[in-house]
């Protein structure tokens, strides 16, 4: 690309996804440790949708172009890269556009084996299932995961990661079309929202899980409390529910439970080089054709707005891509 200017998504005000503007802006010019990717497709999450609306802890000046992560083609030599290699990458911001500078910390090189399209899938919610399950859940072979929001973009990679790694997978799906999906993925059961707690109680013949995988919080907190066994552990990764659940400490003392934060950009803007070593993880779980993301729908950027109100609305069954060459 010689022209200077780049069809983005612009957000200009904390007034939702349907004021993102398609317009022209000026091509990014890359710092000395950036990449500049020309993007094939861009990652839609949960996080998008909260930049928008200024909901998010992390939250940019205006205006800018959301979108945390991308796949697509080194556009030059830079940052220990080179023009014309795959990559996938972690942007936080920048990605529903045709070109993106992203920091090489955070650019990965994507096996052969995968099209962009899956690519661009993975970033931020496959490292956020690999650092939330094995490093902060302490996750082994064997262990019983409960994930929330399973069918949804980080709760499909939860359920992918741990049942790749050989584990039992109950995923919590507000939909029998939801549970289907998380099934597809390799969650070994599937119960519904209400009464997951007896669900699981029976599940497991009364011991309870290992680790609680949960992006959804809200009012589902407490019940996911008393699903853990012993030492269990729950993750807190998201509130898609709404409310911040609170909890009451004598409970974590009962059981021995922990529970334990997960915030992947934090953990990626303290100590970068974590990055590198996590997708390096999750490369022979991809080359063995264990990680296969669950794509919802692949549209053009123009369609952006689309993609964000269906998250909004609960209607996305896997990952919403954007398709911008
Ligand atoms: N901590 C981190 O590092 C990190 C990284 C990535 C994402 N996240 C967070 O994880 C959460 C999920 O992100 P995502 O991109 O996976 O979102 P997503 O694809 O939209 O999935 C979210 C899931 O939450 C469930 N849900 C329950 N109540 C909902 C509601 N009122 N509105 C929408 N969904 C609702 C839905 O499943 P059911 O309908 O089956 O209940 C849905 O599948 C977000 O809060 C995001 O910010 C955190």
């Amino acid at each position: 690309m010689t022209d200077p200017f780049m069809r983005a998504a612009v957000v200009e005000g904390f007034t939702g996804p349907r004021d993102l503007r398609i317009t022209d802006v000026p091509v990014p010019v890359p710092g000395p440790d950036d990449v500049p990717i020309d993007i094939h497709v861009a990652g839609v999450s949960y996080p998008d949708l909260l930049h928008t609306r200024g909901l998010h802890q992390d939250r940019p000046e205006l205006p800018f172009i959301p979108g945390w992560e991308v796949a697509g083609v080194v556009h030059a030599d830079a940052g220990g890269f080179r023009a014309g290699e795959r990559v996938a990458a972690i942007t936080l911001l920048g990605g529903f556009a045709e070109r993106v500078a992203a920091r090489n910390t955070t650019v990965f090189r994507v096996p052969d084996s995968l099209g962009l399209d899956a690519a661009a899938a993975l970033p931020l919610n496959y490292l956020t299932a690999v650092f939330g399950l094995l490093h902060r859940g302490g996750l082994v072979r064997g262990d019983t995961v409960l994930v929330h929001g399973a069918s949804g973009g980080v709760g499909s990679a939860a359920c992918q990661v741990a049942a790749g790694l050989g584990c039992r997978v109950i995923a919590v799906a507000s939909t029998p079309e939801k549970a289907e999906a998380a099934l597809s993925v390799g969650a070994t059961d599937a119960v519904p929202v209400d009464g997951f707690r007896d669900a699981v109680t029976v599940l497991t013949q009364g011991r309870g899980v290992d680790i609680v995988f949960d992006p959804v919080g809200g009012d589902r907190f407490t019940d996911s409390l008393r699903c853990l066994a012993p030492d269990g552990r729950l993750l807190v990764v998201g509130f898609t529910g709404g409310d911040i659940p609170t909890v009451k400490v004598n409970r974590l003392l009962l059981g021995n439970t922990g529970v334990l934060g997960v915030n992947i950009s934090s953990t990626l803007r303290r100590t970068p080089e974590v990055a590198q070593r996590l997708w390096a993880e999750l490369v022979p779980l991809i080359d063995a054709g264990i990680i296969a993301p669950l794509i919802a729908h692949e549209r053009p950027l123009d369609e952006a707005v689309e993609a964000l109100l269906a998250l909004e609305e609960r209607r996305v069954i896997g990952k919403e891509l954007l398709r911008v060459r």
